[in-house]
């Protein structure tokens, strides 16, 4: 029998919400270290730990040539001046590249080639489509006032490594200068980690 591939199965778009699926949710505490402002983020979890992020990962099959994807909805905040993230991560089998889909809502994509360290920031929005490849880190932030939804297609083997990011994070951060997205180099990166 066919596994379900009505996206209304796992996504209210009327709402925008997430109606089921295998659903993984992110609170601000799973996310310390990611955070450039380590007091505002210590501040804020002292008065609260909101929900960032959801995702519901489909997942038909797990042959060869199978496709897995995630509908992610990621809430409108800010820390400091930086906006509500995901973790980010490299896919452990590291050639997987992957397909992102913009639902609604308006948003960021960094991207960063794990070899070269190049970084760009990429926008993410209703119908805006995003090609991340392979050996590429990446992370979406919400840059609006409202929910922002999206779809990653990926190869079903493609996996999930948090590591690298846990240990160095991203080279780059994004904030809110001037009232527009801004990507800036992060200080006091430790390369040596
Ligand atoms: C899958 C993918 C997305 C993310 C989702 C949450 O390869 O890129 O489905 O998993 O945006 O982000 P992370 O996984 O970084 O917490
Ligand atoms: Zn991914």
């Amino acid at each position: 029998m066919l596994p379900p591939f009505d996206l209304t199965q796992y996504y209210n778009a009327a709402t925008g919400e997430l109606t089921s699926g295998k659903c993984v949710e992110r609170r601000l505490s799973d996310l310390k270290g990611c955070f450039a402002d380590a007091s505002a983020f210590e501040a804020r979890l002292a008065a609260e730990n909101p929900l960032l992020y959801a995702v519901a990962a489909v997942e038909p099959g797990q042959g060869e040539g199978d496709l897995h994807y995630g509908i992610g909805v990621l809430y409108p905040g800010k820390i400091g001046n930086e906006y509500f993230m995901t973790k980010g991560h490299l896919h452990a089998w590291r050639p997987a590249a992957e397909v992102y889909i913009g639902l609604r809502g308006q948003g960021v994509m960094l991207l960063e080639d794990e070899s070269t360290g190049d970084s760009r920031m990429e926008p993410l929005t209703s119908n805006s489509i995003i090609y991340v490849p392979g050996h590429t880190a990446h992370r979406t932030m919400n840059t609006g006032n409202e929910p922002l939804v999206y779809i990653g297609v990926y190869p079903a083997k493609a996996g999930h490594d948090y590591q690298a990011i846990a240990e160095k994070n991203f080279r780059h951060i994004v904030i809110e200068k001037s009232g527009k997205p801004t990507l800036l180099p992060r200080m006091n990166r430790s390369e040596s980690l």
